[in-house]
């Protein structure tokens, strides 16, 4: 795991957007997953931005979320899917059917899950996965505890991480479930980006750079990857 500090959310952006610019595009569809919340905004800009200007070419890219919510009361705009759609895939003009999403309204997470799994292995696996991180660890909504070894699955979300995303759901309840790709999905991913910015994330970066592999902490598993960068601003790297 390499952490790297830059100035500021813009510079992280600038460098994942990068990053994702030298992806070989000659083969087969390069399979990227992606994560949502408030620390990719400023990437999805940049790639919605570039794409437009023609400099990236990201038409034959297959993309998958991370993670959903779950819930049969769980309205569709607070959903994942409906971010990364509107962030990201209709402004930079993509078809929707490049982006895979989890079914929120799913009454069989498991079976939902399954066909995940294998939409993905049909794609070919990932060739990298960009990442946040909750201020508890949490990567996807894999929350402290979870196996290093899990799939795609459904998850129950921590009482902070529930807090921490209460903003989504302003008229309407914040489900108690979700589902995620596993820890062990994401790490068959050949490369992985974890982005982390503001002082929120300071004290989890700086865990994180201190802790050995642990299910306590779930992105202290990225250190067993061998290609794993931490991209973060000057706040969130503040304790490094
Ligand atoms: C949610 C998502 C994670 C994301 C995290 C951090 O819990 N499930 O995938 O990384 O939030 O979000 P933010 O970037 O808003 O801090």
């Amino acid at each position: 795991m390499k952490f790297v500090k830059l100035s500021n959310n813009d510079e992280v952006a600038q460098s994942a957007a990068e990053l994702i610019s030298k992806i070989d595009t000659s083969g087969t569809s390069p399979v990227v997953a992606l994560p949502t919340g408030k620390t990719p905004l400023q990437l999805y800009k940049h790639l919605v931005q570039q794409q437009k200007a023609g400099k990236l070419a990201l038409g034959s890219f297959t993309w998958f979320a991370l993670d959903e919510f779950c819930g049969v009361g769980v309205p569709r705009e607070s959903t994942f899917g409906s971010y990364l759609e509107t962030h990201f895939i209709l402004p930079a003009g993509l078809s929707v059917s490049s982006l895979h999403a989890l079914d929120f309204r799913s009454t069989d997470p498991d079976a939902e899950a399954a066909r995940y799994e294998q939409s993905i292995a049909k794609a070919g696996g990932l060739d990298l996965a960009i990442l946040g991180i909750g201020h508890n660890g949490h990567i996807g909504f894999n929350e402290p505890g979870t196996s290093f070894a899990s799939r795609t699955g459904s998850r129950n979300l921590a009482p902070r991480t529930r807090e921490a995303n209460a903003y989504l759901f302003a008229d309407s309840d914040m489900p108690y479930d979700a589902i995620s790709m596993g820890i062990g999905t994401i790490m068959e991913a050949n490369r992985i980006l974890l982005l982390a910015t503001g002082e929120s994330k300071a004290e989890i970066i700086h865990r994180l750079s201190e802790t050995a592999p642990t299910t306590a902490l779930p992105a202290s598993a990225l250190k067993n990857h061998p290609n794993c960068i931490v991209l973060v601003d000057e706040e969130a790297g503040a304790r490094l």
